[in-house]
């Protein structure tokens, strides 16, 4: 089969373009003595993680139970749930989980640590625990060493749980381009401290987990960070090509689509609108600064955009374009963000130039819980 057999819109993974990022970032993590652990939330495909365990991840990340369910029920063996497991009905499902396979757990209060414990006891088996901080984005993790070191303590000594480490987020790099090595320092620093306030408490720091794609390529130069996590690398989008992160020819991930109607010059429509792309903005918000505006970059003609959408039309921003857009023509986008666009699609076409080679169902896509 031929991509041009396909009907749009579909989700096609360029699969030299994959293979590359993953294992790009799979050496990298070797030369440095990194251990790796993809965040699987960007392709939701367990044979994608397979192939990441292959080239030398020593498990996944996911953030939701329904995730973690997928992925072991495919014969993934170490999975880490990167996102605090809150919940009676959650816990137990994760604990028929780590009945199959390896489970770790992020945590970031004693309630959720508690109940987890409960939960390990009660149904007989064992959760590892990775204590979150919050090293500047703001979200989940707490606030200080001491505060990580309060809780691993309290894991530490909790039947059914192991303290296994730390793991921190920093997502705030999205936001601040100029600031990478900046703020990969500053984690460094946090990290260091919390490790050091841990070895004096006596407490055995098997992980220090960090990353995410922005920072993947300086992880060595976070001290203390032995596990990186980034996901987004594994396809790259437009967003991490418009920040530096990637060069568009890394994109794995488009969106064939057709147009479908161009009734006067200047306006000229697709088959996808933000039901297929999300409405995702270039990451952290730089689009104006960086004058990228819209929600996706046409492949074949670089100077259009997907400029605005309806749920189901993309109207194409073609004023910097001469290229005659005619009825029928297919086009490949390269979304904004590309984590959002797998969650909207039931499968993904894998191809090499121009055959098709694999159609994976996208297995973890829409386990919200
Ligand atoms: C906890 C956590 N770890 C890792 C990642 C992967 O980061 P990136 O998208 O930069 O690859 C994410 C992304 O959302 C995350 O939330």
């Amino acid at each position: 089969m031929l991509i041009s057999d396909l009907d749009t819109p579909t989700l096609l993974i360029d699969l030299d373009v994959m293979e590359g990022n993953i294992h790009r970032l799979a050496d990298y993590c070797q030369e440095h003595g990194l251990q790796q652990r993809p965040h699987t939330k960007t392709h939701k495909v367990p044979a994608i993680a397979h192939r990441q365990i292959r080239a030398g991840a020593v498990g996944i990340s996911v953030a939701k139970v329904g995730e973690a369910e997928v992925m072991a029920a495919a014969g993934i063996e170490d999975i880490y749930i990167a996102y605090p497991v809150i919940g009676d009905l959650k816990q137990e499902r994760l604990a028929r989980v780590a009945a199959q396979t390896s489970v770790a757990v992020s945590v970031d209060s004693e309630e959720g640590l508690d109940a987890l414990a409960g939960t390990a006891q009660r149904e007989g088996c064992e959760f590892r625990i990775r204590v979150e901080m919050n090293s500047g984005f703001n979200r989940s993790g707490v606030p200080t060493p001491e505060a990580a070191v309060d809780l691993a303590k309290r894991a530490a000594t909790s039947p059914g749980l192991k303290f296994e480490g730390i793991m921190v987020f920093p997502g705030h790099v999205w936001r601040n381009r100029e600031r990478w090595i900046d703020v990969a320092k500053e984690e460094g620093e946090l990290v260091m401290r919390t490790l050091d306030l841990m070895k004096q408490a006596g407490l055995d720091v098997a992980v220090a987990s960090g990353g995410s794609t922005p920072t993947a390529f300086i992880s060595h130069e976070v001290a203390g960070i032995n596990e990186i996590r980034a996901g987004t690398y594994v396809f790259y989008d437009r967003s991490t090509a418009a920040l530096g992160v990637s060069d568009y020819d890394q994109c794995a991930a488009t969106v064939l689509v057709t147009v479908v109607s161009a009734p006067e010059p200047g306006r000229v429509i697709v088959d996808a609108g933000s039901k297929t792309f999300s409405s995702d903005r270039i990451a952290g918000g730089t689009a104006a600064g960086l004058g990228l505006d819209g929600h996706g970059r046409i492949r074949e003609h670089p100077e259009a955009t997907v400029g605005w959408m309806s749920e189901e039309h993309g109207m194409l921003d073609v004023g910097n374009s001469s290229h005659r857009f005619r009825v029928g023509e297919r086009l490949t986008v390269i979304p904004n963000h590309i984590c959002p666009v797998v969650n909207l699609f039931d499968r993904m076409v894998g191809v090499r130039g121009d055959r098709v080679e694999v159609i994976w169902p996208i297995l973890g896509r829409g386990k919200l819980q």
